[in-house]
């Protein structure tokens, strides 16, 4: 169901890769809301994936950029002003990678330029994101901009390894450039904090299925789904969350605030362990 929620709006979509990509289904409703966006992944993705696809049914440009290379950004942002026909008003930073957790290296064996790698992909491309979006005074006011995150940056999660430390590190880009965005741009930057969804990021996380099964069992409402990722995403880019920033939202059927469910008990009341 749409609700005509972006009518009018413009922005760009980061992270599309195939239609289990949390972004994919964001650019999709987007598009049934009414808003018009510019489709951007880094350009090895654009080989892998089916961008192409997307673009077709949204009606979107594409434009390929590195979101670790300031050049890159800079051309994206300037470029989706142009196409789109003005500044922005929503953009959503939809991008993970670990290389550390690709290639199975232990937390407590990193390769430490491959967790640089992660980082700077995962982490630090958001602050390069926002502040080109900042010097090219490229966000219209009450824009709104987001990027997702997952539960571990605050709790232990052994598998999740460097992503863990790069989520954490996401969050307080969001917190510390929301500040200057907002007072000096009115504005908002959040983080979603969504369950574990299978997507090809996520599938990338060693023991995934059980990860995900866990999770499922011990929310009231169960995993949150890319769908549902993607219809939060929309509340937070329409007008009717102006005042909403700086914050850390957890879209997760109440995962975060669970200390044991029943479901998870009976397990062990059952002697399954
Ligand atoms: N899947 C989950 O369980 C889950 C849970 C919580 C949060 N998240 C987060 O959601 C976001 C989207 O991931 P997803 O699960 O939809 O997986 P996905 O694999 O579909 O998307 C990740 C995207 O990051 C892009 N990317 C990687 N390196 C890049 C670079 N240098 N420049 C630009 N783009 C680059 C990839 O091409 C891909 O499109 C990530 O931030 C991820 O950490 C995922």
């Amino acid at each position: 169901m749409a609700y005509n929620l972006l009518e009018g709006k413009r922005g760009i979509i980061f992270g599309a890769l195939d239609p289990n990509s949390i972004a994919w289904k964001t650019a999709e409703r987007v598009h049934e809301e009414g808003g018009r966006f510019v489709l951007t992944n880094a350009p090895i993705a654009m080989r892998m994936g089916q961008i192409d696809a997307l673009a077709k049914i949204t009606g979107s440009e594409i434009i390929p950029a590195d979101a670790t290379k300031i050049e890159d950004l800079e051309h994206l942002v300037s470029q989706a002003v142009s196409i789109l026909g003005g500044p922005l008003d929503f953009v959503l930073h939809s991008i993970g990678m670990s290389v550390n957790v690709r290639k199975g290296k232990h937390y407590t064996e990193q390769n430490y330029d491959w967790t640089h790698k992660g980082w700077d992909v995962s982490a630090l491309s958001f602050h390069k994101t926002m502040q080109v979006l900042y010097k090219q005074d490229a966000m219209n006011e009450w824009g709104s901009i987001v990027a997702l995150s997952y539960m571990a940056a605050q709790r232990v999660f052994p598998d999740y390894n460097d992503m863990a430390d790069n989520k954490a590190y996401l969050e307080s880009i969001a917190r510390s450039f929301g500040y200057f965005f907002g007072r000096d741009k009115k504005v908002r930057v959040n983080t979603i904090s969504q369950s574990p969804t299978p997507t090809t990021a996520g599938q990338g996380v060693k023991g995934f299925d059980g990860f995900m099964a866990y999770a499922d069992k011990m929310s009231p409402l169960g995993n949150a789904t890319a769908l549902d990722c993607a219809n939060y995403t929309i509340s937070l880019f329409s007008d009717l969350t102006k005042r909403v920033t700086l914050q850390n939202l957890y879209n997760d059927g109440g995962f975060s605030n669970m200390g044991v469910s029943d479901a998870v008990m009976d397990y062990f009341v059952n002697d399954k362990a």
